[in-house]
């Protein structure tokens, strides 16, 4: 019997329970992995609470993101063996897949054998956070040396992967955050410039740091009306990724500013990398290369044990976090 945590219906943090249950050994194409760390998303506490872009069918397991080491792999699979140490690839389904718990089997193309430089909670910390960020930013948008990307919500860990990766290539990384609690913080994590949009004119803010001719990259988990001026302080050809949907507001199309100056605003959810074995292979190359030579460093903020993952998920939800909440097993 194996200790998994697993929810039986929709709700907030308290619907998620550790149930001991018997897992069944790989089937073909999949490895089944002991823990030892997971990280959460912000995916997983709106899959919980039935706003995420699949519904769960209960009793439903939850979770994308987790490290350990590989105890039995099914036939089929190779590359791969007991006793390597792993992390994962967030595979499509988490329902089907879903990581949260002592045990987590998944298809072997999803398993890393990452850097042992990197701890077992760091190395939970990797693929969705980098994975995500390098699609649109490397892979969609070719950000390069002289660009300017607008990151809001830039302490997300997502947010806080996109600043790594724009200083990597010599962009200049504008971070936004809604108060200035957090700027201090993001300036040590890399920002060039950190604008609180609550506090100040982010068109106008945005225009001043590019010297007038705006960003040619904004990478918004956000959305609401703040799109506006986020379109507002973008150059001509720019490009809006909207990745997320952190706001309750409706989005706006920021249509004058797109008429204007040729915008394009697309949705973007990193499956569209992982779809492609081909770009799939480059990001990894590219995100193991640069974990391997420290250029990429997870940043952590806060650890808790498997049976307070109820408390996790209320850490998430109050947005207090700077950096990725991981749970250890
Ligand atoms: N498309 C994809 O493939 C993909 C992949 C991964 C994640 N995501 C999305 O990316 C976002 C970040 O994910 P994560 O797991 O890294 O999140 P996270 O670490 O939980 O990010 C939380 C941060 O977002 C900001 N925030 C929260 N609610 C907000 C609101 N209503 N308005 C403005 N800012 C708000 C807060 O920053 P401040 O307090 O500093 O303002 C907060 O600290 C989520 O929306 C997630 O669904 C998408």
């Amino acid at each position: 019997m194996s200790r998994i945590v697993r929810f039986h219906k929709i709700g907030g943090p308290e619907v998620l329970q550790i149930d001991n249950i018997e897992v069944p050994p790989p089937a073909t194409g999949e490895v089944r992995i002991k823990t030892k760390a997971l990280g959460l998303n912000r995916a997983e506490s709106m899959f919980r609470s039935g706003q995420y872009l699949t519904q769960p069918k209960f009793p439903s397991r939850l979770g994308y993101e987790a490290s350990g080491i590989i105890e039995a792999v099914g036939s089929g699979v190779t590359g791969l063996a007991p006793g390597d140490t792993v992390s994962i690839v967030p595979p499509i389904d988490q329902g089907k897949y879903g990581v949260y718990g002592e045990i987590a089997t998944v298809p072997f193309q999803y398993v890393v054998k990452h850097p042992l430089t990197l701890s077992f909670v760091e190395a939970a910390a990797v693929w969705m956070q980098y994975m995500t960020a390098y699609g649109a930013l490397i892979d969609i948008a070719a950000v390069t040396k002289g660009d300017f990307v607008v990151i809001p919500a830039a302490s997300s860990s997502v947010g806080l992967a996109a600043i790594q990766l724009c200083k990597l290539v010599g962009a200049t990384p504008i971070a936004t955050t809604r108060t200035s609690a957090k700027r201090k913080a993001l300036l040590e994590a890399g920002a060039a410039f950190v604008i609180a949009t609550l506090e100040e004119d982010l068109a106008a803010k945005l225009k001043e740091i590019t010297g007038g001719k705006g960003a040619r990259v904004v990478f918004d988990p956000v959305g609401g009306n703040t799109v506006l001026a986020l379109a507002e302080g973008m150059a001509q050809g720019g490009i809006l990724f909207q990745y997320g949907a952190l706001s309750p507001e409706p989005t706006p199309f920021p249509l004058m500013a797109a008429l204007t100056k040729s915008l394009t605003m697309r949705g973007y959810v990193l499956f569209e990398i992982l779809g492609n074995p081909v770009r799939f292979e480059k990001a990894k190359r590219f995100i193991l290369d640069a974990l391997s030579s420290g250029k990429l460093k997870p940043i952590i903020a806060k650890t808790f044990p498997l049976e307070e993952i109820v408390e996790a998920h209320r850490y998430m939800e109050s947005n207090q976090q700077f950096g990725k909440i991981v749970v250890t097993v």
